[in-house]
């Protein structure tokens, strides 16, 4: 059976002080979950985060990696740096991050190599804008994004990775897609990555992710191909975290 994942991914949000709450909030309310649960927490709140979380079942996650191992990259973190801090899971091509960073398949297909290189789970970010959705290109723009990792990974590592499937008309704007359009969506990712390795594809945690919130999240959930959710907003407060995990 796959396993069902929620992972936070806080953005860039938190402060010493509202990490601690939100942090020991999720930990209190956690004893045991039947699911995987992480957060993505801000790179200079990760050794924070690992302290924190050393006694509970949350798992850490870091929201970018750079591509490169080590060198002249001012600004970059790299895996092995993550690793070091206890991180498992890091969030690679987030839809804000290629908007705003100008990041392409190519390079988002060099950042996953680098996570799993450095034994990381990388949580590989794919969703169409709503322009694209209109057009009826949905599944062309997330075969592509897809396929353009799956071209450089090796077919065992295939089942090394979670897929987070994000519209980007969906992520902060209260707007869900419903639960059969993601099923839709996630059912043909499926069957990309079983075009690379149809056991491992099987295995491969496909996440929802733009809107998730405790209210909608049981039905989401409850699709045969969404194992999970990218939780941003509702993962800033503990309860509403908890209610999603719940929901699993
Ligand atoms: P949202 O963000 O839950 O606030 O829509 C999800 C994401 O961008 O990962």
């Amino acid at each position: 059976m796959r396993q069902k994942l929620i992972a936070g991914n806080w953005k860039m949000n938190g402060s010493l002080s509202a990490n601690a709450d939100l942090l020991s909030g999720v930990c209190a309310g956690l004893s045991q979950p039947h699911c995987e649960v992480a957060v993505c927490v801000p790179t200079p709140y990760l050794a924070q985060a690992q302290l924190a979380l050393a006694e509970s079942k949350l798992k850490l996650g870091a929201q970018d990696v750079s591509a490169h191992a080590a060198g002249a990259y001012t600004g970059e973190v790299s895996a092995s740096m993550l690793l070091e801090f206890g991180v498992q899971y890091v969030i690679v091509g987030h839809s804000e991050r290629r908007a705003y960073h100008s990041e392409s398949d190519a390079v988002v297909a060099q950042k996953t190599l680098a996570a799993l290189a450095a034994g990381l789970t990388p949580i590989v970010c794919v969703g169409e804008t709503l322009e694209q959705r209109e057009a009826g290109q949905t599944n062309d723009i997330v075969a592509n994004q897809l396929n353009s990792v799956l071209a450089v990974i090796s077919s065992d590592d295939v089942a090394r990775i979670v897929v987070a499937y994000e519209p980007v008309w969906a992520i902060g704007t209260g707007k869900t897609a419903t639960p059969s359009m993601a099923q839709e969506v996630h059912a043909f990712l499926r069957s990309q990555l079983a075009i690379k390795n149809a056991a491992a594809a099987q295995l491969v945690a496909i996440l929802y992710g733009g809107s998730m919130k405790p209210d909608n999240a049981g039905e989401l959930l409850g699709m045969a191909d969404i194992d999970g959710g990218l939780i941003g907003g509702a993962a800033l407060k503990a309860a509403d975290f908890l209610a999603i995990i719940q929901a699993v």
